[in-house]
């Protein structure tokens, strides 16, 4: 049977990328197809590269604006025949055209428990605002900035004064463990995103979901 094929979006270290080779890649018919860059000198690329993964670097810089570069970059996973974008610490916004192309096909990571704490420096702005309770959401991607309809969520109690880069040992340490399970949760079909209806938001169900009509 053919593959369930990944193209993994990154632009740092890559640990999330990692623990998708470690227990996703090569496992129950999914794979990692290819692996791409937003910066030539992302951390991730050496860890594509050592598990045998097909590597392209897209710099904003390297194209005359985003709308080339997300072309680019949108022709490159189509070539690698991906089922699922995985948006794994990939820094950069996308245009318009590359989310339609890919909507429905394309989840994220985010260290926060949507809708609080959208966009950039997000546990830094939870420890700062003293939330009790902040978390990893995994989403799929929409137009906006971190608000694509909610696959997965796991919450991180969070007393106060903690050290940041323990905390932030403790988001990663469960988005290495929910993002893993979300791509297994797609691959064998449990996910529905809901119909748009006007006005409403679309929710994601899954297989095995409750109903509350009984
Ligand atoms: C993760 O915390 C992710 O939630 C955020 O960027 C970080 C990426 O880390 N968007 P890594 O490159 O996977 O190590």
């Amino acid at each position: 049977m053919r593959p369930f094929r990944l193209g993994v979006l990154v632009s740092g270290e890559g640990s999330n990328l990692q623990a998708i080779l470690d227990s996703v890649h090569g496992r129950e018919g999914v794979e990692v197809a290819c692996v791409g860059a937003s910066r030539p000198d992302a951390g991730a690329l050496e860890r594509a590269r050592d598990a045998g993964v097909p590597t392209g670097v897209f710099a904003a810089s390297d194209h005359p604006d985003r709308a080339a570069r997300d072309e680019a970059l949108a022709e490159f996973l189509t070539a690698h025949d991906v089922d699922l974008v995985v948006l794994a610490g990939f820094m950069e916004l996308l245009e318009p055209a590359f989310v339609r192309r890919f909507e429905g096909s394309m989840i994220n990571v985010h260290p926060s428990l949507l809708p609080a704490f959208r966009g950039l420096r997000a546990i830094e702005r939870a420890l700062e605002y003293g939330v009790r309770v902040t978390g990893v959401t995994v989403h799929f991607v929409d137009e906006g900035v971190d608000t694509g309809p909610i696959l997965a969520q796991e919450a991180i109690e969070l007393p106060y004064a903690q050290d940041i880069a323990r905390v932030e040992e403790r988001v990663h340490a469960v988005e290495h463990r929910l993002l893993p399970e979300a791509i297994r949760l797609i691959a064998r079909g449990d996910v529905r995103i809901e119909p748009a209806e006007p006005g409403s938001r679309r929710r994601v169900i899954l297989e095995g979901d409750a109903s509350d009509e009984r």
